[in-house]
């Protein structure tokens, strides 16, 4: 891809860049809902199938189940990687049930292999078929497929939009960050009661981080004026929140400060300045002068090209419709919803932590889920949130928390009560989600 200086971004902080489209209750949980999310939108969008560092060599390959479909994405002799419906040429079959690695695709019911680019090298008794031998010429059905930060993505769509457009500008406005080289230290896919939009819903907002995540304000300012909210009417969209303690939440004095901790690992001392505002703004342009200073020496390799925003703050990040990233100078975590295949007030919670390798480290800090070796997490935690109860070693995690209010949210959602959102300004983003999946479900779209 060429990167090039991304376009200005909307205010996503300006309702006079909304329609005003209602975001009703039955979006939530209406079936008829659903299947034309699955019509218009899912067979129409690009999908995260994996990681590239799960299939580096020809024949590794990764499974991507999506509601009723699934997707094999291959590692090519060349070094592309090419995607193939799940789906044997012969009689429909599903061949493979996970990510793995083979010199062949081979299906379990009577035995026809592919090769990697799919065509059919072997069926049994091929002289028998009436209509001529299928070895050479019958194909698994290819989907278009690409890779851009580290990620494998397909679309179902055989028109429409490179994945290049499609992210626009996404990859222009993070050229800074060498994604690729992001270790996923922490992998799960947790069931929740709630329809998938509640997490877009909930990642296009930052307003109920004080009451949700009480931990957050001391170390990224939540000021509601200190934020910075951009939309792109692709509905992509991000808040940019600096990571220094807002000035209208201070921890008690006898606490253990985040913020400080930060500093002193660069070098600053805490206590070297005369007030609180003076630690929260003249410490903060400080931890970026040090960061400048010193990652070299100290191996922070992925500075190299990060500009000073990037160094010290949180551009917390939605690819529309259902993927979220939250860029932080050391992490990557990545967050992504997907419909249940029959219940529409269900969807699977993908969180995946991502961490930039530092010369010398080999535990990280993974943000969402503590403490990890810096090493690739090898399989998926399928999990059952359960009231909190499937994933106890969350606990207390933001991404905890805002699991716990998920399926109070798609309870309130059925009420006669309600019929609208109620928004402010800073969720402006919230109602311009909604309006660019109207959007696409009414065929404006791409
Ligand atoms: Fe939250």
């Amino acid at each position: 891809m060429t990167l090039h200086a991304p376009p200005p971004p909307l205010s996503g902080r300006d309702p006079a860049n909304l329609r005003g489209d209602a975001i009703t209750g039955d979006r939530y949980f209406s079936s008829e809902f659903a299947q034309r999310e699955w019509d218009m939108l899912w067979t129409r969008i690009w999908h995260i199938a994996g990681r590239t560092a799960e299939m580096p060599e020809p024949g590794d390959y990764v499974v991507h189940n999506f509601m009723k479909e699934s997707v094999i994405c291959i590692r090519q002799e060349d070094g592309s990687v090419r995607a193939f419906y799940n789906s044997c040429a012969h009689r429909g079959m599903r061949m493979v049930g996970q990510s793995s690695s083979a010199d062949m695709i081979a299906c379990p019911y009577h035995g026809w292999r592919y090769g990697l680019d799919g065509v059919l090298v072997h069926a049994q008794d091929p002289e028998d078929f009436p209509q001529g031998n299928p070895c050479g010429k019958l194909k698994l059905r290819e989907l278009r497929c690409d890779t851009w930060g580290g990620f494998v993505w397909y679309t179902m769509a055989e028109q429409g939009p490179s994945l290049a457009e499609y992210l626009a500008p996404m990859p222009d406005v993070y050229r800074n960050y060498p994604m690729d080289t992001a270790v996923r230290v922490a992998w799960y896919r947790i069931a929740l009661n709630a329809n998938w939009k509640f997490v877009t819903d909930n990642f296009s907002e930052s307003y109920h981080t004080r009451t949700a995540h009480p931990q957050v304000p001391p170390w990224i300012d939540q000021d509601v004026d200190t934020a910075r909210h951009e939309m792109w009417p692709s509905g992509h969209g991000r808040t940019v929140q600096p990571m220094r303690p807002s000035l209208s939440d201070r921890l008690p004095e006898h606490l253990p400060h985040p913020y400080k901790m930060i500093l002193q690992a660069w070098g600053i001392d805490p206590d070297s300045y005369a007030s609180y505002e003076d630690l929260a703004m003249q410490g903060w342009l400080d931890l970026k002068a040090a960061k400048r200073r010193l990652w070299k020496e100290r191996g922070y390799v992925h500075y190299e090209h990060m500009n000073d925003e990037e160094l010290t703050d949180s551009p917390h990040t939605v690819i529309f419709p259902n993927v979220t990233i939250s860029f932080l100078p050391d992490n990557l975590v990545f967050f992504r919803s997907e419909p249940h295949p029959d219940d529409p007030g269900k969807c699977y919670f993908d969180l995946w932590c991502m961490a930039f390798p530092v010369e010398g480290q080999e535990t990280v800090e993974s943000i969402m889920a503590g403490p990890r070796p810096l090493k690739e997490a090898t399989e998926c935690e399928h999990r059952d949130f359960d009231a909190g109860r499937g994933i106890p070693e969350l606990a207390g995690q933001i991404v905890y928390q805002d699991m716990e209010l998920a399926e109070g949210m798609q309870a309130g959602l059925h009420s006669k009560g309600y019929q609208d959102a109620y928004l402010s300004a800073q969720e402006t983003r919230v109602r311009f989600f909604h309006e660019v999946l109207n959007d696409w479900l009414e065929g404006r779209r791409p």
